[in-house]
């Protein structure tokens, strides 16, 4: 099947509950974006997976939520103040904005299509503004974060100091990030208010080299080894004024999106940068002290800096495929079992009392491990293509021959093959046929 257009994801994940246009019932708010139920399910197992591969099972890395607002100090140490910005062009015949370096043809309004239109290129900071308190002035002019990790690097002695870590160590934290981009667009993959899930691994400077290719490649099979297709992943280097201020090298794990290759994640070299920065802002030393060496230093940092929203955004276009089943079209979200949102349907085959109660049972056993879903409305063949067409791994159904032989069937998604399994069995046989996706959290 040809891969999928952008027009289909985005109509699945608008018609089946992943996404909704924001503040909808007011005529929408420009790229801000509600996740529905089957959205946040697949969201918090995407940051869910990051965590359990990042935190939990490293003995290296520990885990923060710092907060979204901190000291305005923060932003100006960091460099996020006087260079954070993109260059803005106003197109004087239409007055559409433009972000000058995304455009295909500099000369040209890609809106209007008038030519030589553009105002000067102005800096364009991308920081959200707002104020603390309850009077509006310069003196309480605060940011929300534009990036989780500087949270990490004012708190880094912090947590060396109560968790007792050497180096090397990493910090990792996944929550809300702001940028008021000027051209936000393709759906929830630029957008204004977004999740990031970043990790700052604090190393010695002469073991930054090797750190910096563990972790690009730790971190391209990460979304490998749920399941995205290889060659629809690639790693590009940065060159030269590409590089954000803070860093000497920087990797993009990009994706092949339906309009072309785009950066999922970057993995970066920053120095030592941000540490150096705040201790000379803030007038704490921040240097690390190695005993054996006698020897105080900054440490270097490694950064993987993934969107959370942008990663479930790719898990879905990956796992979307279609297939001729019996002359007919068949959608079906072929994505791994720990990320989809529901991991078992229980379909009784009518709606006759006896069956439903028999599938309230089945699904009270199912549901303290897993995340189901019970549906008895419409026709059976229906409930198997929403299932398909939302990803659900395994569907349970409960039909006639049940009610004799206390069994029930078990339909695999990809395959469409059927298993007839007693309901004493049935926890165990799911459990080997789920390896590994508990409920989110569990
Ligand atoms: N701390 C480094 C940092 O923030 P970045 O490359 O600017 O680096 C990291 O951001 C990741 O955050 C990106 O690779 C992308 O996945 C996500 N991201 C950045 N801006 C975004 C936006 N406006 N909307 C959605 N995701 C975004």
């Amino acid at each position: 099947m040809p891969e999928p257009t952008f027009a289909t994801i985005v109509n699945l994940a608008k018609k089946r509950g992943f996404v909704f246009q924001a503040s909808e019932i007011y005529g929408g708010l420009r790229s801000a974006y509600d996740y529905g139920p089957l959205g946040v399910a697949l969201l918090r197992n995407v940051k869910e997976a990051w965590w359990r591969s990042m935190v939990r099972s490293r003995d290296d890395v520990v885990g923060l939520d710092s907060a979204i607002i901190q000291s305005p100090l923060v932003w100006e140490a960091s460099g996020h103040v006087s260079q954070f910005h993109d260059p803005l062009v106003e197109c004087t015949s239409c007055h559409s904005r433009h972000r000058l370096d995304k455009l295909e043809d500099q000369s040209r309004c890609p809106k209007c299509g008038t030519r030589e239109s553009f105002t000067e290129a102005r800096d364009f900071n991308l920081m959200f503004r707002t104020h603390m308190g309850p009077v509006a002035g310069e003196g309480n002019l605060v940011y929300l974060r534009p990036e989780t990790a500087q949270g990490i690097f004012t708190n880094f002695e912090n947590v060396r100091r109560v968790m007792r870590r050497k180096l090397p160590f990493g910090i990792a934290q996944v929550g809300k990030s702001f940028r008021n981009e000027i051209t936000p667009g393709q759906f929830v993959f630029r957008t204004r208010e977004f999740e990031q899930m970043e990790m700052e691994f604090f190393t010695h400077p002469d073991e930054a080299d090797q750190w910096f290719e563990y972790w690009i490649d730790e971190r391209r099979a990460w979304y490998l080894d749920l399941g995205m297709r290889s060659d629809n992943l690639r790693l590009r280097s940065h060159q030269g004024d590409e590089l954000a201020h803070y860093a000497v090298g920087t990797y993009d794990v990009e994706y092949r999106f339906p309009w072309g290759w785009d950066e999922l994640e970057g993995i970066a070299n920053r120095t030592d940068f941000d540490l150096r920065m705040h201790s000379e802002h803030s007038g704490k030393d921040l240097r690390y002290f190695d005993q054996a060496a006698g020897e105080r230093f900054y440490p270097y940092v490694i950064e993987p800096a993934a969107g959370a929203t942008r990663a479930a955004f790719a898990f879905l276009i990956d796992a979307y495929d279609e297939e001729i089943v019996r002359g007919a079209t068949r959608a079906v979200l072929r994505i791994d079992s720990r990320l989809a949102p529901i991991k078992v349907a229980v379909l009784p085959l009518s709606r006759k009392p006896d069956l439903v109660e028999v599938t309230g049972r089945v699904a009270s056993l199912l549901r303290p491990r897993w995340d189901i879903e019970v549906d008895v409305t419409q026709a059976i063949g229906r409930r198997y293509r929403r299932q398909d067409e939302i990803g659900t791994p395994l569907c349970v159904t409960v039909d006639f021959r049940t009610l004799d032989d206390r069994a029930v069937t078990v339909r695999d998604r990809d395959t469409m093959a059927q298993d007839r399994v007693s309901i004493d069995r049935l926890v165990g046989y799911l459990a080997d046929r789920l390896a590994d996706s508990p409920r989110t959290g569990a």
